[in-house]
């Protein structure tokens, strides 16, 4: 009986010491992993017994790494975001139809790999209006450690913004933002999207008017005649226009009786008058009885058509000018002396 109770009570203890033992191992096991690391912390993060879990070992680090990728790759690797910035938009041609734009994107890629640029979509407002968007696919790969400038070619076409928004006016200038977004696949961090965006302005350029005034014969023969055709010319934009030259060519009735390429230097303020001057040398014998007509006075119809070459605060432009089925006075130059009443108008 004694013998059977001793048995239970060795099993008791036996069990006890054995239940007791398993849970003292496990953390004396613990307990023995973690002290290397346990001497580097403070009694804070002590506290903190799942976090230590966590940090402790490759494999935890390995995991915290991936989770937490986006701080602690640029911690630990020297991993960074792309940056860029439109750093400019340049004019790079410029007329009554169309504004050829460039944009200049300044890239920095701060990682020791390349990033390759996915897409690069961009739009061009002004005010609410919607002047034009892309897309440009494939955009190429920003070195590592690199710099870039990705010119990126926008296109803006008059007819289509003029259509769409009847209230811009041909000479004005309009205000815009240029909106960039950069698409990136960053190793690791995954696909990002970079937006930027530019102010500036843009002309909606107009043609000048022109009227020839009076057409004056300096000289005259029918082997050789030389007239001048004082021409008003009327910038009907809101800036200035420099002329650099023209080119023209001029009919009396419907005969082309020649034209040439002037280099001419006049500044037409906006909204402003100037006159110029343009000489024709002709042969009137070459010309029928239509010509005789008009140098008589007996017709009066004149076309002009050509174009100025002109600076601009925008860049050069080419504007083109014409009148036709213009009506003027033919003078003499002897009935014209001390005429020249317009002349530096
Ligand atoms: C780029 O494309 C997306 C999707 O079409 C659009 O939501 C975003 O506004 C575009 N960004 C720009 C700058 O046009």
């Amino acid at each position: 009986m004694s013998s059977e109770k001793a048995n239970d009570v060795f099993i008791s203890i036996l069990s006890f010491l054995l239940i007791f033992g398993i849970f003292r191992i496990l953390p004396c096991h613990k307990e023995e992993t973690n002290k290397p690391k346990m001497v580097e912390k403070d009694e804070n993060e002590k506290e903190d017994e799942k976090q230590e879990d966590e940090k402790s070992g490759f494999f935890h680090a390995v995991k915290d790494f991936i989770h937490d990728v986006g701080e602690k790759i640029e911690e630990v690797v020297g991993f960074g975001k792309p940056t860029a910035d439109v750093a400019a938009v340049h004019i790079s041609s410029i007329n009554v139809d169309k504004a050829d734009l460039v944009l200049d994107l300044v890239i920095k890629n701060p990682n020791p790999v390349p990033i390759p640029l996915i897409d690069i979509n961009y739009s061009i407002e002004s005010g609410e209006r919607k002047l034009v968007s892309g897309l440009i696919p494939d955009a190429g790969t920003i070195h590592s450690h690199g710099e870039e400038t990705i010119q990126v070619p926008v296109t803006l076409a008059y007819a289509d913004i003029k259509n769409t928004y009847h209230d811009i006016q041909p000479g004005s200038i309009l205000p815009y933002r240029v909106m960039v977004d950069l698409i990136f696949d960053v190793p690791i961090l995954g696909r990002l999207t970079l937006p930027m965006e530019k102010t500036g302005e843009i002309p909606i350029p107009y043609k000048p008017d022109v009227n020839v005034e009076k057409i004056q014969f300096e000289r005259f023969s029918t082997e050789e005649t030389v007239a001048i055709l004082h021409m008003k010319i009327e910038n009907k934009n809101d800036f200035d226009l420099n002329v650099n030259a023209l080119e023209y060519e001029v009919w009396l009735g419907d005969v082309n009786i020649g034209g040439a390429e002037l280099p001419k230097s006049a500044t037409i303020e906006k909204g402003g008058i100037n006159f110029i001057d343009i000489p024709v040398t002709f042969r009137p014998k070459d010309f029928g009885s239509a010509v005789w007509d008009m140098i008589r006075g007996r017709g009066t119809g004149y076309t002009i058509k050509g174009n100025v070459d002109v600076d601009t605060p925008f860049g050069a432009m080419k504007l083109p000018i014409s009148k036709v089925g213009g009506t003027t006075k033919f003078k003499k130059k002897k009935d014209c002396d001390g005429d020249d009443d317009n002349k530096d108008k």
